[in-house]
């Protein structure tokens, strides 16, 4: 009875994708030779692995009918976890996105103390500051597979009480769903044992060429639009917050609100010297979300609250999101050293090796304000402090792919 009461278990937990008849073989199998899962929406598909709950490859045909693959990542699912640089392709940065200054934060009275991994100093030489949860965060690490069909896959992960120093066992769900030319992703995580901070995003690093452009590989000619970006997150030399939310006046650099602009417009302007950390010239900003102005409205039809395009492939991105900020980060600490996958970049093309270049991508994070644990001024807390049967922290985000100029459907 008992050997059969876990067998009739195994099959009820199959059912999700044993019963859909249209399942591809594919799906029902579980991952490809590489590791990786594929899902399929209308006329895209993408690949996601456990590793950081991470997307791999986003497949979407260009205008002229060619298939490219616009998302930057690794061939195999074994090899994210091998990579020394770990640029945090595709995955979800967690349990609390982006820096954390000096490392530490403070909640009813106590200090907690994280993880250091970021601009290393002789006083601190495992870092300043946290980036992305520590240097063990959530996307370093395997999630679960608990649901997989054809269109959706669901990832888990239980982070323990005290990893990287953050407070009580956080448990979490990422869904990600394509339906028609839309990616939907929903994250829940929930504090089951202390009050803990929780800020998760996807960081994706999108280039709309699918790396294959061949009169330019930079992304300074993609169009980019935040038409709720009229503020952002001031920060120091080391893109720590300072506190300030600082104006993109109209026609500065930082100012994609007024008008869509191509990235690379302001290139040469001196303004974008050191606006992504020191000696670093571009975009590495956290731009807000301004949307109080609107009343009551909603995120899946409001918005978007970021467009990007290309000219050259024709392709677009519009964002919708439930999020309150918007980082974007142009891809100045690329050098060269990062290989293509096999699905992208062009081939015995001398002047366009197959590699991501300086200005090769752009990551869009949908998010909250970076650092608000250490900014009460801002009052954030109800989006980034969770406590044990409270509200769940939830992110919801749309990507929405069409061919420029050409209608949605
Ligand atoms: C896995 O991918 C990496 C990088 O994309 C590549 O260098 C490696 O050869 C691949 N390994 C296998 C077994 O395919
Ligand atoms: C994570 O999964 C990959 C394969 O997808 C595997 O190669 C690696 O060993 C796993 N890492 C851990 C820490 O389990
Ligand atoms: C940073 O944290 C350390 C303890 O880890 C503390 O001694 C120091 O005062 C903090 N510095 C600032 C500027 O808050
Ligand atoms: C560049 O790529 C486009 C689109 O794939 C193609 O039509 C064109 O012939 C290519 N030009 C050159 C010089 O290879
Ligand atoms: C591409 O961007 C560069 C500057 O970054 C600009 O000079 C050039 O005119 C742009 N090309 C097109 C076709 O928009
Ligand atoms: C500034 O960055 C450039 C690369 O963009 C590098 O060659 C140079 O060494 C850096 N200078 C300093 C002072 O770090």
């Amino acid at each position: 009875m008992y050997i059969r009461g876990s067998l009739l278990g195994l099959a009820f937990l199959a059912l999700p994708w044993a019963t859909a008849g249209e399942n591809t073989a594919r799906a029902s199998k579980g991952p490809d030779k590489n590791g990786k899962y594929w899902i399929y929406g209308d006329g895209i598909e993408a690949a996601f692995i456990p590793y950081g709950a991470s997307i791999s490859n986003l497949l979407i045909n260009d205008q002229y009918g060619i298939r490219r693959d616009i998302v930057a990542g690794f061939d195999n699912a074994s090899y994210y976890g091998i990579d020394k640089a770990h640029p945090h392709f595709g995955g979800v940065p967690g349990r609390y996105a982006n820096r954390i200054r000096n490392s530490s934060f403070v909640i009813d009275g106590e200090t907690h103390h994280v993880t250091p991994n970021d601009n290393p100093t002789s006083e601190s030489p495992d870092g300043a500051d946290t980036l992305h949860g520590g240097s063990d965060g959530w996307d370093y690490r395997n999630f679960t597979v608990v649901a997989y069909t054809k269109h959706s896959i669901t990832f888990s992960l239980v982070d323990p009480d005290g990893k990287e120093g953050f407070p009580g066992e956080v448990v979490s769900y990422v869904t990600y769903t394509l339906t028609g030319r839309d990616w939907d992703i929903k994250m829940v995580a929930l504090a089951t044992t202390k009050k803990t901070p929780i800020m998760l995003s996807s960081h994706v690093y999108w280039n709309l060429d699918g790396f294959s452009n061949n009169e330019t590989s930079s992304i300074y000619n993609h169009t980019l639009h935040m038409p709720y970006g009229g503020q952002r997150v001031g920060v120091d030399n080391i893109l720590i917050p300072t506190g300030e939310i600082l104006p993109n006046k109209k026609g500065s650099v930082n100012d994609f609100w007024s008008k869509p602009k191509q990235i690379g417009a302001q290139a040469d302007d001196p303004e974008l010297v050191n606006n992504c950390g020191f000696n670093c010239t571009g975009y590495d900003n956290c731009y807000t979300v301004n949307r109080g102005h609107l009343g009551s409205y909603d995120w899946r039809t409001e918005g978007p609250v970021a467009q990007l395009s290309s000219d050259w492939s024709g392709i677009q991105i519009d964002v919708f999101s439930d999020q309150d900020a918007f980082q974007v980060y142009s891809c100045a600490q690329q050098d060269g050293s990062m290989a293509l996958k096999k699905t992208q970049g062009l081939f015995d093309e001398p002047d366009f090796p197959r590699v991501i270049p300086r200005y090769g991508c752009v990551v869009l994070e949908v998010q909250d304000y970076i650092d608000g644990i250490n900014h009460p001024e801002w009052m954030r807390d109800r989006k980034q402090i969770f406590t044990p049967g409270g509200d769940p922290y939830v992110l919801q985000a749309k990507y929405s792919f069409s061919l420029k100029g050409s209608s949605k459907s």
